[in-house]
């Protein structure tokens, strides 16, 4: 079956159901700065999911486009994708458990209407409840009455997630069945749906777990019951009518459907990667890959009104378009081929997106000037490659012994520090580096770059990669600041006001930072004083700050508050300390030392929103 056929059956399943079709929303999320791009199918509902009411009504289906970019150096293995696309059906407040999983079977399973998927290669799991939410045990009835119908006496997994003979249901904790976007918002239990991809390798058995993470049986679906709406405060508020959020990858789908062991095997990457294959010098396999995807998202990105630039979305469209420049050269491919590999990707998706036809020009000229932009960046590279290492062989001044430090750590070595600044300061690809240092008979000590870069990336990545997650929005050595000075604020806050202060809110840019948290009136002039004088003499203390990664179990028993949820994150976390004064949860990034924050000033508190006050303060 062709990925349009999957895509279409969905649409025309759900039609004859009763749900109004309607069009993908935006990549780029509306009236939410919290989010640089649509990440889920659900996040252009959350108004409707929250109860608004919805113009098309109250069964809806969609194939939403999506784009997640906090993978992207995993971008070239199997699975990871930026640009992907979420089938959904939708109740908003209309039908409940029974409809969805009744109708998730039978899609999965007809041969007429949907997939023809078989019924005993499938497994799904439920919602085991936790936190005061209680099992799904009426999914289980409903899975285990669909299952008869198709003389399938499905069983439940015990606590130890073993599958066996008849086991089909396996019941998972939050971590796995609980679904919500971000930390806030409309959230639920979920069942997941299963298939065994490898039927030939004998009958499934073993820990759900281990069967998932071999890649024998792999998720095709998420129905999301969705009862709460979680609030800021982290109190989980029934929903007045609950709904059903559906998520069914269509490229999952598609390598389910065809049979094969990865997305990039489909029909989906079919005529992207033919033509990067045909255009190549060389084969890489990886690389081949990066720039099929990264192909895919930039185009998606630039018809929905996105151009490259040095902010937001247009930062992270600047980097996978830059990403996938460099892995075409690395490919050997001829720069001017960027446009017909874009025009591919325009043919491919205009069936379902006919506003790439309408934009082509212009989504190739963005790329174009952008292409144009990157290749000025690198000769300029190379120019200062060139003119750093001649201005220091060619110095009078600088003896010549010390010249061999400033240069190479070793004769024939390029310094890794030289290294470092061409690629950061410049924009210069590592991979170049290492070609232009080889060239001028010069190694570079990768593990040392490398580590170098890693640091860095980690820095680069808090900060870019999606305020959705932390609230961090930029990557600069003032955001770093601000960001250190945060941790500062809020437990100068806790000291003065002696209460259990949290974090409600917080927005940084080079100029400023904000910080809201929870307190009922406004604070006094002394109050403030005192927090202001608070932190500056943690400044003056020089503490440092230390970066601890740990279970997340062991973490928080050191960390200070909760100010958010972790169920999202994975099993090691990372907790920054400040001397003894602070103890958090944070991805980072932070100074080293808080001597290097200089004087903080509050410049403003006011209130944010009801029982929430709002600081604003400035670094001198
Ligand atoms: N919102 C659910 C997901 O994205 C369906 O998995």
């Amino acid at each position: 079956m062709k990925s349009s056929d999957i895509r279409s059956r969905y649409i025309e399943f759900f039609r004859k159901r009763g749900h109004a079709v309607i069009p993908s929303a935006s990549l780029i999320p509306e009236n939410d700065p919290s989010s640089l791009f649509t990440t889920a199918g659900m996040q252009p509902l959350v108004p409707y999911l929250l109860g608004a009411k919805h113009p098309a009504g109250t069964r809806l289906v969609d194939v939403q486009k999506c784009v997640r970019t906090g993978d992207i150096d995993e971008v070239g293995d199997n699975r990871h994708l930026t640009f992907f696309e979420m089938m959904g059906n939708w109740s908003l407040g209309d039908y409940f458990k029974k409809e969805a999983i009744e109708w998730s079977l039978e899609f999965l399973t007809s041969k007429e209407e949907g997939l023809g998927l078989l019924s005993n290669r499938l497994y799904v799991t439920v919602f085991k409840g936790e936190d005061g939410i209680p099992r799904d045990n009426e999914s289980i009835e409903i899975w285990k009455e669909n299952f008869k119908k198709h003389d399938i006496d499905a069983e439940v997994a015990g606590e130890d997630e073993i599958i066996k003979d008849n086991v089909r249901i396996i019941p998972l904790g939050k971590e796995d069945n609980f679904w919500i976007a971000g930390q806030v918002g409309p959230c639920g239990g979920d069942t997941e749906m299963f298939y065994d991809t490898r039927p030939e390798e004998g009958s499934v058995s073993g820990k759900f777990s281990d069967l998932v993470k071999s890649g024998r049986i792999i998720e095709i679906w998420n129905n999301v019951f969705m009862e709460f709406n979680k609030t800021s405060e982290g109190k989980y508020e029934k929903l007045l009518k609950p709904n059903v959020d559906t998520g069914m990858g269509l490229e999952r789908t598609t390598v389910v459907m065809q049979g094969k062991s990865t997305v990039f095997d489909t029909d989906i990457f079919e005529k992207i990667l033919g033509e990067i294959k045909s255009k190549a010098q060389k084969k890489d396999e990886r690389a081949e890959r990066i720039v099929a995807d990264h192909i895919r998202s930039a185009v998606m990105i630039i018809s929905d009104g996105v151009v490259p630039s040095n902010t937001e979305a247009g930062y992270v469209l600047r980097r996978i378009l830059r990403r996938a420049i460099r892995f075409i050269d690395q490919l050997g491919i001829n720069k001017e081929e960027i446009l017909s590999l874009a025009k591919v990707v325009i043919n491919e998706l205009s069936y379902a997106y006919p506003i790439l036809n309408e934009k082509g020009n212009e989504i190739l000229e963005v790329i174009q000037t952008e292409d144009d932009k990157f290749r000025k960046t690198l000769n300029h590279g190379l120019k200062e490659f060139d003119r750093y290492t001649q201005s220091i062989i060619t110095d009078k001044n600088i003896p010549e012994k010390d010249k061999m430090e400033k240069l190479y750590s070793s004769p024939k070595e390029l310094s890794s520090n030289a290294v470092f600044n061409l690629i950061t300061t410049f924009g210069y690809p590592f991979e170049l580096v290492v070609e232009e240092a080889k060239e001028r008979g010069m190694k570079v000590n990768l593990d040392l770059v490398n580590m170098l870069l890693k640091k860095h990336q980690e820095v680069s990545k808090a900060g870019s990669e999606q305020k959705f997650k932390g609230g961090l929005a930029g990557t600069g050595e003032m955001e770093t600041k601000y960001h250190t000075a945060t941790h500062l604020l809020l437990a100068s806050l806790r000291k003065v006001l002696g209460g259990e202060i949290v974090q409600k809110g917080s927005n940084i840019t080079a100029e400023r930072m904000r910080f809201d948290f929870n307190w009922a009136e406004k604070l006094t002039a002394d109050q403030l004083k005192d927090v202001e004088n608070l932190v500056n003499e943690k400044i003056q203390e020089k503490l440092p700050v230390e970066m601890l990664e740990l279970p997340k179990e062991e973490a928080k028993k050191i960390v200070t508050t909760l100010s958010f949820d972790l169920s999202k994150y994975g099993d090691i976390v990372k907790v920054y300390k400040i001397g003894d004064f602070s103890t958090e949860f944070c991805g980072g990034p932070h100074v080293s030392n808080t001597s290097e924050l200089g004087y903080f000033k509050i410049s403003k508190e006011e209130a944010s929103s009801a029982g929430v006050r709002r600081i604003k303060a400035i670094l001198e």
